[in-house]
């Protein structure tokens, strides 16, 4: 049968498309703001139909009204990040929370860790061979759609065509629901005076010919706007958002000095406003690739001079790393931060960055940080960080002692903390700072 015609035969209604799922199935959604709306809706609008319903998620954009108290006869949440519209029933145990580096969690549904009934996707319209593109976000939905015994996808002519190993079938879908609306985007942050200092810090440890991943928010952005005069810089990054187009369009970013991929950047999902999807739409300079290869340790290392820029709640004076956690309660996720830090350590002329304000709650509360709070996550090993950045300079931790470690971390915190952090260092070296 040629593929319109199955096109044709599979096109059902999004209610239609729901109550064709088991009661008690383990539903994978797509990630981020490749979410497909449409179909959560109807999810969420068919709670009756569901008992026991487990979603699997990460970084959940939409409205997530699965995890509301009046859902839980119906679905029960795990998320593989606690995203703003997830993070207050993580905490208040309404949704359960599975920790696993984002380069393995494709590994979760191959290897049956997570057995995957069903996966909800979003992609672009068919091209004329009958290949959709899952568009924006790769990552994980690739290895669920291709483990999963249902797929359902939401077909949105305002899905990108992106480039990579981003395609699905038409003949590998059981329904589709056509459905175009906007995709999610997500706003640039506001980049303050704190930010831009941070930025600049940053900035002056990238060579030119470096390769690049950049976390998502204002301290990555704002390391941007201090490369413009670099040359050759390349991107391999878990994400990229509005920041880099500036770049792209400038030539600072050409991917050139990339010894693979030579010209192209890579990536496994990207959030941003229609300007960076329109940027990634057809075009064969931007790769998206899984997340078990783009965020694999040994490939991302393959890259020379590899630069990961990170940020994170807490530092300890000996070098941990929370990002995850404010004490007990989980606020987000360890995503693809180690698997960078590591790739970053392992690459030639590599550095690993995780870059902070000095102080977080307005300046009330140092970020480094004597000893962690009581049941804050070690998301980053001492043993795999290198550089810290604030907006008061660059410590460099790999190679150093306790007591070195903790001179340079002092050295680059909020003075207000200084004096207090000396104190308890001398107390706990018994020597003279
Ligand atoms: N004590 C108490 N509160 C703290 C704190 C601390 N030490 N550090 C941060 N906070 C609060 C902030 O005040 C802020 O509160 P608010 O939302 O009420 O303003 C909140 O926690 C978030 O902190 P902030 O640093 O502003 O967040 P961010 O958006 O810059 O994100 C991380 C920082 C660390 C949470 C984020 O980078 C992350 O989740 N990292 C792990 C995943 C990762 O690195 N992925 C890599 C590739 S994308």
């Amino acid at each position: 049968m040629e593929w319109e015609e199955l096109y044709k035969k599979k096109l059902v209604s999004p209610d239609e498309a729901i109550l064709n799922i088991n009661s008690q199935s383990r539903i994978v959604v797509a990630h981020a703001c490749a979410e497909p709306k449409i179909l959560v809706d109807a999810l969420v609008k068919n709670k009756e139909h569901f008992e026991n319903s487990e979603i699997v998620h990460m970084v959940a954009m939409g409205k997530a009204e699965y995890v509301n108290s009046d859902m839980k006869k119906h679905f029960t949440h795990n998320a593989l990040f606690a995203g703003a519209s997830t993070r207050k029933a993580v905490q208040d145990g309404r949704a359960d929370f599975t920790t696993c580096y984002f380069h393995e969690v494709p590994k979760l549904f191959k290897e049956g860790y997570l057995k995957v009934d069903v996966a909800l996707i979003q992609t672009s319209l068919p091209d004329e061979h009958g290949n959709c593109s899952m568009g924006i976000s790769i990552d994980y939905i690739k290895s669920a759609s291709e483990n999963a015994k249902l797929i359902i996808a939401q077909v949105n002519k305002h899905m990108p065509r992106t480039m990579g190993d981003s395609f699905i079938h038409v003949s590998d879908i059981d329904y589709i629901v056509e459905h175009s609306e906007p995709l999610i985007e997500l706003c640039p942050p506001k980049i303050g005076d704190i930010e831009k200092a941070i930025g600049k810090n940053c900035a002056s440890l990238v060579e030119d010919g470096s390769t690049l991943q950049l976390g998502i928010g204002a301290i990555p952005d704002a390391a941007l706007l201090f490369l413009k005069d670099k040359k050759n810089l390349g991107i391999h990054s878990e994400m990229i958002s509005d920041g880099v187009l500036d770049l792209v369009k400038s030539g600072v970013i050409n991917n050139k000095a990339k010894n693979f991929h030579t010209g192209k950047m890579i990536v496994t999902f990207v959030m941003g406003t229609k300007a960076l999807y329109d940027y990634v739409d057809n075009n064969p300079l931007v790769e998206f690739h899984p997340v078990d290869y783009v965020n694999n340790p040994i490939i991302i290392a393959n890259n020379d001079k590899m630069i990961s820029i990170n940020s994170c709640v807490q530092i300890d004076l000996t070098g941990q790393i929370c990002s995850e956690s404010i004490g007990y309660n989980q606020i987000s996720g360890v995503g693809g931060q180690v698997d960078f830090v590591r790739g970053a350590t392992m690459s030639r002329g590599g550095k690993s960055i995780i870059a902070i304000p000095s102080t977080a709650a307005k300046g009330k509360i140092s970020r480094i940080v004597s000893v962690l709070d009581e049941g804050a996550i070690v998301t980053t090993s001492r043993n795999d960080v290198d550089y810290i950045v604030t907006e008061y300079g660059i410590a460099r931790l790999k190679g150093k002692t306790l007591k070195e470690r903790g001179r340079v971390l002092i050295g680059i915190s909020h003075p207000d903390f200084r004096d207090e952090l000396i104190n308890i260092w001398e107390e706990r070296y018994r020597c003279k700072f």
